[in-house]
């Protein structure tokens, strides 16, 4: 064992990578999408149901806070999309996997999914 072991670490001086924090956000965006697919399932069933079911569920997607919501679960499969490519880029070699070319295009996913979200925004509102 090392004797000399680290002591007081600066925590604030220890950051995680681009690539780990894409890697984060793409598996949280998956469990997102996944708790999305369930809820607008649930939406679909109410609209598809009877008129009334159909008139609420419209009454529901009116509301600021729920649109919110909708833009979040699809900003969230934008990314997890866009991540997803990214992963499978790699995986066939299509792309390289050292960590410069990984932090590029973890960057390139991020800016791809800024403006796709912004396009979501403009789509729910
Ligand atoms: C309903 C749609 C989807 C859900 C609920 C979903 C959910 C998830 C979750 C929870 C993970 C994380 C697994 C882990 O890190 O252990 C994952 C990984 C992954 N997803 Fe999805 N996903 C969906 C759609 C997609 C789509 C459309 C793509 C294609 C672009 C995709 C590509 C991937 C890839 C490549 C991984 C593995 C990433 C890695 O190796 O770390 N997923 N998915």
């Amino acid at each position: 064992m090392k004797k000399q072991r680290p002591i007081n670490l600066q925590l604030q001086t220890i950051h995680f990578p681009i690539t780990a924090i894409s890697s984060i956000l793409h598996r949280v965006s998956g469990v997102i999408t996944f708790i999305a697919v369930g809820i607008l399932l649930w939406l679909l069933a109410l609209s598809l149901s009877s008129l009334e079911g159909f008139q609420y569920a419209i009454e529901i997607m009116g509301s600021f806070f729920i649109k919110f919501i909708i833009w979040g679960f699809l900003t969230a499969l934008i990314y997890h999309i866009c991540g997803g490519i990214r992963h499978m880029l790699m995986d066939f070699s299509f792309i390289d996997e050292s960590l410069s070319v990984g932090g590029i295009s973890a960057i390139v996913t991020f800016i791809i999914t800024v403006i796709l979200s912004i396009l979501a925004g403009v789509f729910v509102w």
